[in-house]
């Protein structure tokens, strides 16, 4: 059997350059029966110049999608599918099915009564409500109401489950985990609760009442963990932080005026493994292009607008989904010249500060704008 490989022969000093012969093809087969191989013929594939993402630029249009996932409702119960998702598959990455990079994203959809059974697993994830009132979601003991662009933790290890209460409407929402990630580090571990469901422990809402007040944390107020203690951000303090904001700030030119959500106790990111923010564009406003390491999924939570990404326009509008792959350069604009447009952003970028792989690039050409295709 032909051992598999790549070649990329480029005539450059110290990169791999050997030419195919017989007797080094004969060698090569060799070395695979041993389960080995001569480094020389993927060096220049496993160690690139830069970061090739396999992630290729998309947006999921929820008016193409929204039907499709409301028909899931007739289709399968909560019960028998476990959750009632459609995710988000990137063409580029469909083996691992992320949206981007490490990073897996669905819609979930559930009616009126329903809840899913609690359970818990080593993958942390980010629930960000598109639709519908009544949603709800307890976090060890901890339940959180939850309206249209409020975003719920659920990180490691802790038990949760979703519902929507009897009095509320069809919710639906997007689901952004680190699944893809977890099982890449094969650290990835399941388990369903005992009782099925959680006993409420605490009243409703406590950890944003208590952690969520701006410039303050409770005195004495003890929090150890990896992750946020506030586990519900709401729209409208962000909104308005982003307003308070832009009236003293130029922003960055590259992505408008920009917030982290943070762990209170630390300022750090909301999980140690998923990071968010929310990004306001001003009316009219076109920001330049850049590129950095790390995987981005947007959410349109307010406007209409575009974005060129390694030079393609992907146009986009509310509750629209696209993906910023690591490396990709990408630029935004807010088509409305009247409203601001706000992104809200999921990404992996505390796994790249932390192991020290975060970089950043300007396009310097065309006064910082990308040639569109
Ligand atoms: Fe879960
Ligand atoms: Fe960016």
């Amino acid at each position: 059997m032909a051992v598999q490989r790549e070649n990329h022969r480029e005539d450059v000093a110290g990169r791999a350059n050997v030419e195919d012969t017989p007797e080094l093809l004969a060698y090569y087969d060799a070395l695979d029966r041993h389960h080995a191989g001569a480094l020389w013929t993927v060096a220049n594939k496993i160690e690139p110049w830069e970061p090739k993402s396999q992630s290729v630029p998309v947006v999921w249009r929820y008016r193409d999608l929204r039907d499709h996932v409301l028909r899931s409702i007739d289709l399968v119960t909560p019960e028998k599918a476990g959750r009632r998702v459609i995710y988000l598959n990137n063409p580029g990455r469909t083996d691992v099915a992320a949206a981007v990079g490490w990073i897996y994203a669905g819609l979930q959809v559930m009616k009126p009564g329903e809840v899913a059974s609690a359970h818990r697993h080593s993958a942390s994830a980010i629930r960000f409500i598109m639709e519908g009132t009544g949603a709800y979601t307890v976090v060890d003991g901890h339940k959180m109401t939850l309206g249209a662009n409020d975003f719920v933790l659920t990180p490691n290890g802790t038990w949760h489950e979703h519902g929507v209460s009897a009095e509320g409407s069809t919710c639906l929402w997007q689901d952004g985990l680190d699944i893809p990630f977890v099982n890449a580090m094969e650290a990835n571990f399941y388990e369903v609760h005992p009782d099925l469901r959680q006993a409420v422990g605490h009243p409703v809402d406590d950890m944003t009442k208590t952690w969520g007040n701006a410039g303050l944390t409770p005195s004495g107020g003890d929090w150890q963990k990896g992750y946020s203690p506030m586990f519900k951000y709401e729209w409208a303090p962000t909104y308005e932080a982003l307003g308070r904001y832009a009236l003293c700030t130029d922003g960055s030119p590259f992505d408008g005026v920009m917030m982290d959500y943070v762990n209170p106790v630390t300022n750090g990111p909301v999980m140690r493994t998923l990071g968010a923010s929310m990004q306001m564009l001003r009316p009219g406003e076109h920001t330049k292009a850049h590129r950095h390491t790390g995987s981005y999924l947007y959410h349109v939570a307010k406007g209409r607008g575009y974005s060129v990404i390694n030079g393609q326009r992907f146009d986009w509008q509310e509750r629209d989904i696209f993906c910023v792959p690591s490396w990709a350069w990408h630029e935004h604009v807010n088509l409305d010249d009247r409203d601001d447009a706000c992104l809200f952003c999921l990404s992996d970028l505390p796994v790249m500060r932390a192991l020290g792989f975060y970089r950043e690039e300007a396009f310097s050409d065309n006064h910082g704008h990308q040639p569109v295709k």
